[in-house]
């Protein structure tokens, strides 16, 4: 496949200090764009970008995507903006339903304003697959969509929605990408609203048993963070005009249960400390919400897009578990 990379360009990446933000910046400064970094810091953390602090090519805006200046202004001069800006989690948004939309569904109409006002190239933006829901045939293919299970999803839903009205009604160029489980290095292992696979590296490296809600023979389509940073670039790049405001699955298009998981995280860990092959999973109640199983149909994203991950979840994980082993000692 030829490598198809953003250069020479002027790219707005909202949610910069988060996971998938701060590594976006990471592949965007190496390829040699001017990148503005956008974040409110509320989930993301400043040490994410601090190796980038001092490149002459970043500046960081410290605001919040539900100020319409702010984002009008960190999109002037823009080429593309990769919007990763949100408030994440499905137990969260049960919680806490007004923050979400707020942040998620007025933030995001934020950025498509600005967005359009500044006349970017091209809208890229994080969606998610909790907006599949209910829908239970696998795989998930991206115009056959469920009822939403949470508060959540139905943001990320919106989101697709007044994408593709913008791009209807005032002509502008959106591309959302549907993330299934994404990981890898910088993403947060602590905290309640923890993804599953950093929070149990966290864990089996400290000797305690990751918690599974449910029999653990709920599955998902993991997703290595250089697979979706590949997606962004293509999705900012596409030539093809069936491809412009339209939506595509990011995963692997695999699906491993929460139990395999857990036994592959072992195996891969053993290696650095044999103590963690002795680390018994713990069960508990299932967390509603939750998508019971989640599998991607990455067909639509290969051939209009040409996206091909390179890493699958055992290569994902040996890069992965080397990062959190350095960090987290
Ligand atoms: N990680 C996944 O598996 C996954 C899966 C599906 C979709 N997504 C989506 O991908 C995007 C990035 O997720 P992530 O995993 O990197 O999460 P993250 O929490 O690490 O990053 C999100 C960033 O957005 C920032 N943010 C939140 N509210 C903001 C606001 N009001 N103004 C400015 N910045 C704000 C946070 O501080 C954080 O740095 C999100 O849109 C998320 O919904 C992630």
């Amino acid at each position: 496949m030829i490598e198809r990379r953003i250069t020479n360009s002027r790219v707005l990446v909202t949610g910069a200090a988060g996971f998938i933000g701060s590594n976006l910046v990471e592949d965007l400064l190496f390829n040699g764009n001017e990148v503005v970094g956008f974040d409110n810091l509320m989930t993301g953390k400043a040490e994410n970008l601090s190796a980038f602090l001092d490149h002459p090519k970043f500046r960081f805006v410290e605001a919040d995507i539900r100020d319409l200046e702010a984002c009008k202004k960190a999109c002037d001069g823009i080429d593309y903006v990769l919007h990763q800006a949100a408030l994440g989690s499905v137990p969260r948004s049960i919680k806490d339903p007004l923050t979400t939309n707020d942040i998620n569904v007025n933030g995001f109409l934020n950025m498509l304003l600005a967005a359009r006002d500044a006349k970017v190239k091209r809208f890229v933006y994080a969606t998610s697959s909790s907006v599949y829901g209910d829908e239970k045939r696998l795989p998930k293919v991206e115009a056959k969509i469920g009822k939403p299970l949470s508060p959540y999803a139905i943001t990320k839903a919106m989101n697709e929605r007044y994408a593709t009205v913008f791009g209807e009604l005032y002509g502008m160029e959106t591309i959302g990408l549907r993330y299934f489980n994404v990981f890898g290095p910088k993403q947060d292992p602590n905290g309640v609203y923890a993804a599953a696979i950093p929070k149990f590296i966290g864990l089996l490296i400290q000797h305690e048993s990751p918690l599974i809600h449910g029999d653990g023979t709920q599955s998902r389509d993991f997703t290595y963070i250089d697979n979706v940073i590949d997606a962004n670039n293509i999705a900012a790049l596409s030539t093809n005009p069936e491809s412009i405001n339209e939506i595509f699955n990011v995963a692997y298009g695999e699906s491993t249960n929460l139990n395999e998981l857990v036994e592959v995280l072992q195996e891969l860990l053993i290696p650095f400390d044999s103590k963690i092959a002795e680390v018994e999973v713990k069960y508990g109640p299932e967390r509603v919400g939750d998508v019971r199983h989640s599998l991607a149909s990455i067909v639509k994203s290969n051939t209009m897009l040409g996206y091909r991950p390179k890493y699958d979840l055992k290569s994902g994980l040996e890069k992965a578990i080397k990062w959190y082993w350095d960090n987290l000692q």
